[in-house]
C-alpha cells in the first residue's frame, strides 16, 4: 500500500525538479532583426544599376525607382493631374531632363526612406512645403484630394507594370495614403 503512493510522489518530484532545472537553464537567441518594407521591396543587397553601368546600388532602391520612373511617366499622360507638373513637362519636352532626375531621386530616397532604408538620407523639400506652390514654384495649383486618389491610382499603376506583387502595393499604398494631409492643402 505504501509504495503505491511513493512511487507516483517520487515519479512528481522528479517530472518537477527536471521541469525547473529546464526552465532555469539560460538559452541564448540572436535578437531577433525586424524586417522592414524596404527589406521586402529588395533591402540592402547590391546589384548593379542597369542606369549606370559599373556602379551598384541597392536592389531596395532599384525596385524603388523603377516604379517611381514608370509612376513620373503614368502621371505625364494622366490630364486628370499632369497640369500640376506644368514646369517638369515643359522641360522635359524641351530635352531637359534635369528636373525629371531630380525629382525621380528626391522621392526615391523619401520612398526609401519612408518604407526603412538606412543608407540614404532625404534631403529634399518637407511634404508640405514640396506641395505649395508658394514653397515650391514647380508645383502648379495645390493638389485637392481627388487629384490625390488619381496620384494613387497612378502609383498603382506604375507599380505594375513592374510586377511589384499585390501584398507590397497595399503596404506601399497604405504608407502614402498617411502623407494624404500634407500634401492636399485645400
Ligand atoms: C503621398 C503622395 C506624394 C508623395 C510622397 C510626393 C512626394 C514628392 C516629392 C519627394 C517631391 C520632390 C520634392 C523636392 O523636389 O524637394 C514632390 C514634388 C512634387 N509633387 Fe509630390 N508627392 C505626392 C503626391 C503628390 C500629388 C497628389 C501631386 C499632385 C497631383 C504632387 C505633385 C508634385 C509636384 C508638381 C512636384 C514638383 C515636381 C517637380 O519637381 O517638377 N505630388 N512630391
Amino acid at each position: 500500500m505504501k509504495k503505491k503512493i511513493i512511487l507516483p510522489a517520487i515519479m512528481i518530484i522528479a517530472a518537477a525538479a527536471l521541469l525547473f532545472t529546464a526552465c532555469n537553464k539560460k538559452t541564448s537567441y540572436p535578437t531577433p532583426v525586424k524586417a522592414t518594407l524596404y527589406d521586402s521591396l529588395g533591402g540592402t543587397a547590391m546589384v548593379s544599376d542597369p542606369a549606370h553601368p559599373g556602379t551598384m546600388i541597392e536592389k531596395g532602391r532599384l525596385g524603388i525607382r523603377n516604379v517611381v520612373d514608370s509612376t513620373i511617366f503614368v502621371i505625364a499622360a494622366d490630364s486628370r493631374i499632369n497640369g500640376h507638373f506644368t514646369v517638369l513637362l515643359s522641360e522635359v519636352t524641351a530635352g531637359n531632363l534635369s528636373g525629371f532626375t531630380e525629382l525621380s531621386d528626391n522621392l526615391t530616397t523619401f520612398v526609401a526612406v519612408a518604407t526603412g532604408a538606412k543608407s540614404y538620407t532625404y534631403t529634399g523639400l518637407s511634404m508640405t512645403d514640396a506641395h505649395n506652390p508658394a514653397t515650391n514654384p514647380r508645383m502648379h495649383n495645390k493638389a485637392t484630394s481627388a487629384d490625390f486618389d488619381a496620384f494613387v491610382s497612378d502609383l498603382v499603376t506604375g507599380a505594375n507594370k513592374n510586377k511589384l506583387p499585390a501584398n507590397l502595393i497595399n503596404s506601399v499604398g497604405k504608407l502614402v495614403e498617411t502623407l494624404r494631409s500634407q500634401v492636399v492643402q485645400m
